[in-house]
């Protein structure tokens, strides 16, 4: 099969099969926004907590920022069973969005608690109770997230894949590292094979792609029907430009110096108009280091944008350092 194909999720038809993940912190839509200038990738909000919604709505429902112009996008929803996810599903329909995804491998410490994200791999029922009363009462896609199981000891990514499967899923995404690794070691992509080999529906690999030579050879090495990019695009932001040429046989020319900066003010100001200036000026500087990653000497411009808090001195540094090298 060709490096780029489309995947047919019930009614909806994802031109190509290539993911942004969801990334607390970072994809918001200004981001969202700026990344799909690379290709029409499906993207995710970042994760909202069900919990939130259930008690707090305005306040968790700000995290919901998905529009139709983006398309296709889903909305990844956490929480601990079937019932707190419903109720939180229920009210947010009114929102855009193509796919409703669960986290099922967020493994940091304050979802784990609440019983939550990669928790619920301890127990497949839930996730298949989750799955099917989300099916009841959607047509839209019904997807989850998973890693390879709790720890060491608890690798039941297949359990886990077999009551998704029954409850009638329409897509996974594995991430084959345990919750307990974090982000340690590598992630196992001979798991995503094996997944891959007993799956009626899509998997879509996750884990370790920083470049477009990652992603084909794990498409070759796995035979998965997508693959997911999350740190990588934030080491390196033109990274879906690089996998969509070379999926297409085309050649990719990386990005000069003029280019990174460019894109990178793009985005500061995306983050800003979405934002305002004071917030978009201290979240862009999550993103500088990929941008100017490879040009020489920017140990110096780094601490520089560092210390700015508004977007024209932000811009003047740029443009001089441009202009020095
Ligand atoms: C900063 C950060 C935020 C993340 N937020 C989410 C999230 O909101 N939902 C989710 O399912 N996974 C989240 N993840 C996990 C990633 O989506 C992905 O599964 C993981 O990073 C492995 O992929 P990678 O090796 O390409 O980074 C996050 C990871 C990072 C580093």
């Amino acid at each position: 099969m060709n490096l780029l194909h489309n995947i047919q999720l019930k009614n909806l038809t994802l031109n190509n099969n290539i993911f942004l993940a969801p990334l607390a912190g970072y994809t918001s839509y200004p981001t969202r926004k700026i990344y799909k200038m690379q290709g029409n990738f499906t993207c995710y909000s970042e994760m909202i907590s069900a919990e939130g919604l259930n008690h707090s709505f305005r306040k968790s429902a700000e995290i919901i920022d998905t529009k139709a112009h983006e398309s296709p996008v889903g909305i990844q929803l956490f929480g601990p069973n079937a019932d707190k996810i419903l109720s939180a599903f229920l009210k947010i329909r009114q929102f855009y969005f193509d796919i409703v995804d669960i986290n099922c491998g967020c493994s940091i410490k304050k979802v784990l608690k609440s019983n939550s994200g990669a928790y619920l791999l301890n127990n497949p029922d839930e996730i298949y109770r989750i799955i099917l009363r989300l099916k009841n009462e959607t047509d839209k896609p019904v997807t989850i997230k998973i890693r390879s199981g709790y720890d060491n000891c608890r690798k039941n990514y297949l359990q886990v894949h077999e009551a998704a499967v029954k409850a009638g899923v329409d897509m996974i995404t594995f991430h084959p590292r345990t919750r307990a690794m974090l982000f340690s070691g590598k992630a196992d992509w001979s798991l995503i094979k094996e997944m891959k080999k007993i799956s009626p529906v899509p998997i879509i690999g996750n884990g370790d792609i920083f470049s477009a030579d990652d992603a084909i050879r794990m498409i070759n090495e796995t035979n998965c029907d997508g693959v997911m990019i999350a740190r990588g695009i934030i080491e390196n932001p033109f990274l879906f430009d690089e996998i969509f040429a070379r999926f297409n046989s085309k050649a990719y020319n990386s990005p000069s110096a003029s280019d990174r900066v460019e894109r990178l003010l793009l985005h500061c100001k995306s983050l800003a108009d979405f934002y305002g200036e004071n917030r978009g000026i201290r979240e862009i500087k999550k993103f500088v280091k990929g941008y100017l990653k490879s040009l020489p000497d920017i140990s110096i411009i780094r601490r520089r944008l560092g210390e700015v808090n508004n977007f024209t001195d932000f811009e003047n540094i740029l443009k001089n350092f441009l202009k020095s090298l």
